[in-house]
């Protein structure tokens, strides 16, 4: 796929694309002429499209229509459809050809590796399933994950969607403070955790902040910790409280019965960050989540019964959710799941995973590029990457010098790039080329069959191409969540009221001539660093919470590899002048205080101490201010 036109670099400007190979097209699931129908049904008929979609699936019982829109916007997908996502996910496969096949590989950081079957994990789901159920959780009990990537947090994800238990994931990077909030906001009976893991050439103490976080929960919560054994140092195990996972287990059938779920019923909370206040659980459901997860994997990833998905992403974001733990297995495809650092030991690692289990898909977050990047491509070039067929880039924009580098380095100038637009809300790949599109680097290509996107202006009126505005979504989709927990009201105004009847999803696009999408950034104050979401209130709340801290705002940084950093401005209580020898002192503490408070995902660049902030006539920050005085920008 040679580049048929221009070599320019800029993102406005670019204007290279990349036509499919013939042999791409020959072996698409998608051929030119299915997506061509696909459009036509899905703009004809948008419900019968996604019936369609369903119908892949099995059900107990099937729909008694495809979408209620009596309350919007809480629409209900597929009401009155029973069935369970595990059933689809694990349970159908020990009953197919797809049996023996390897569900998952997982490799440690030093090196050990792990594979299991459909059926193996089968039977290790079940065995967990009885135990949770012997641990008083039933039907709608919320079980938290606080865990690190490895085989049994896959594992616990589906045993938990087993038993209509929704997961509650906690990223093992959260703080003991996060992991404690949302243990309390979800009730969760049962924690289920790790004694520890390895990153970077280094333990990391899970149990540890755990033990920090759950004293002082609610007295309903965590009943009950479940811990894995992965490391095997000492940890305080509190009697009747924790548990060993393997102790457990051992008790426990292979075989379990799948609850019968309502279609909206709750399969998993997972929170993210908004421009106000404290991170807000998003709500998914059985039914619409799985239509779309399943869907989109088959479609986009083009996923192939000999296909070895390697998402570089953890489980616990919804990355990790829907294409590495749901969409891979709903299919029928064999997932890799890394523990470690991905450049522990050498910049190689990654590579070298490629290489040795043969991945043929890729599917990594710019961040990680960028990284890959910086340590040149005699990395890749290391290794044998010839079994790869499809790229993949999720969650901030990738733009066209990391594109190319990545098309070149890893995919040999050969495999299709996809770049998918979507968030935890959506749950699904929204807007994204497919392995027979034409591709433009930096752009994350078309609306899906099915979705209809457009770029308009506050008024909800659409934009000329080529014009910059807030990226919309017009009708809903069946992934879509079903709400904010306990938030009806947040959920309206943060998505469906800004613009009137069209779902705002908060970021600033442009839609060229051609119908594909540029994804310039977000629109409100919501950071991307690192592709990990983070209200500048948030950390501005984490900052004033600190006793020597009066007010405090945060801004994004461009930064080269994070795509975007945290910068604070921080009015001191005149007490620190006292209790810290110098302002570097006070730094420090600054940015070890938001570390505790809200974990290593808030990477700050500087923190400045000012006298005031600039502020409106009623009192809010003028964070637009500092971002001017900061970078130069006009208005
Ligand atoms: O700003 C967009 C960015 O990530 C946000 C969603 O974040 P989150 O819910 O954490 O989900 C990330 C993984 C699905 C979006 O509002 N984003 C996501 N994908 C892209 C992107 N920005 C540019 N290009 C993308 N492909």
């Amino acid at each position: 796929m040679p580049p048929t036109t221009g070599t320019l670099d800029a993102l406005l400007v670019e204007q290279r694309v990349f036509r499919p190979a013939p042999a791409t097209v020959i072996e698409a699931n998608i051929k030119p002429h299915d997506l061509a129908e696909a459009y036509a049904l899905a703009g004809a008929d948008h419900l019968a499209f996604w019936e369609k979609a369903a119908l892949e699936l099995e059900w107990r019982r099937k729909w008694d229509a495809v979408l209620d829109a009596s309350n919007p916007p809480l629409y209900r997908w597929f009401p009155g459809a029973q069935g369970n996502i595990a059933h689809n996910a694990l349970d159908r496969h020990v009953h197919a050809w797809t049996k023996n096949k390897l569900a998952l590989i997982w490799e440690g950081e030093a090196g050990d590796c792990r594979k299991f079957t459909y059926f193996e994990l089968y039977r290790e789901v079940n065995r967990l399933a009885g135990a949770l159920r012997g641990l008083g959780v039933g039907r709608g009990d919320r079980v938290c994950l606080y865990m690190p990537p490895i085989p049994e947090t896959v594992v616990a994800m589906l045993a938990a969607a087993k038993i209509g238990a929704p997961h509650v994931f906690v990223f093992a990077g959260y703080s003991a403070k996060a992991l404690r909030e949302r243990v309390n906001d979800s009730r969760a009976k049962v924690v289920i955790t790790a004694d520890g893991f390895y990153r970077g050439g280094r333990m990391i103490d899970l149990k540890a902040v755990v033990d920090e976080a759950l004293p002082g929960v609610r007295p309903e919560a965590a009943e009950s910790v479940v811990v894995v054994r992965r490391t095997g140092h000492d940890i305080d195990m509190q009697e009747p409280r924790d548990l060993y996972y393997h102790d457990l287990l051992r008790q426990e059938s292979p075989e379990a019965p799948t609850e019968v779920m309502e279609a909206d019923e709750p399969l998993f909370w997972l929170h993210t960050s908004g421009s106000t206040g404290k991170p807000k659980a998003v709500v998914h459901g059985h039914a619409g989540y799985m239509v779309g997860a399943h869907h989109t994997f088959r479609t986009v990833f083009d996923v192939k019964p000999t296909d070895i998905h390697f998402c570089t992403a953890d489980p616990g974001w919804i990355t990790g959710h829907t294409y590495g733990v749901y969409g891979p297995l709903l299919t029928g495809a064999t997932v890799i799941l890394y523990e470690g650092h991905p450049l522990y030991p050498q910049a190689d690692r990654l590579p070298s995973i490629i290489e040795r289990y043969g991945a043929t898909i890729f599917y990594a977050t710019p961040t990680l590029i960028r990284m890959l990047m910086r340590y040149g491509p005699q990395y890749p070039k290391k290794r044998d990457l010839s079994t790869l067929r499809l790229l993949g880039s999720v969650g901030e924009p990738l733009g066209p010098e990391a594109w190319m580098w990545l098309y070149k380095h890893f995919g040999g100038s050969k495999c299709p790039l996809l770049d998918t637009w979507w968030q935890t809300e959506t749950g699904m790949a929204m807007i994204a080329p497919m392995p027979i599109s034409v591709l433009k680097p930096g752009s994350v290509g078309k609306a899906l069959p099915g979705i209809e996107a457009e770029v308009v202006d506050q008024a909800g009126a659409p934009v000329e191409p080529g014009q910059g505005g807030y990226l919309v979504i017009k009708k809903p989709w069946p992934a879509m969540c079903l709400g904010l927990e306990g938030d009806p009201a947040g959920y309206r105004a943060a998505y469906w009221e800004r613009i009137p009847g069209m779902y705002f999803a908060g970021d600033v696009a442009r839609r060229d001539e051609d119908g594909y999408f540029w994804i310039q950034g977000r629109a409100d104050e919501v950071l991307n660093i690192a592709g990990h979401r983070v209200g500048t209130a948030e950390v501005e709340a984490a900052l004033t919470a600190h006793r020597f801290v009066a007010e405090a705002a945060v801004i994004g940084l461009p930064d080269k590899i994070k795509g975007e950093v945290a910068k604070a401005f921080v009015v001191p209580d005149p007490g620190w002048i006292a209790a810290f020898p110098d302002a570097d002192a006070f730094d420090a503490e600054l940015r070890a205080h938001v570390r505790r408070e809200l974990g290593p995902i808030v990477v700050m660049r500087s923190v400045e101490l000012r006298d005031t902030l600039p502020k409106t006539t009623s009192g809010k920050i003028l964070r637009r201010q500092l971002r001017k005085e900061e970078l130069g920008e006009v208005g």
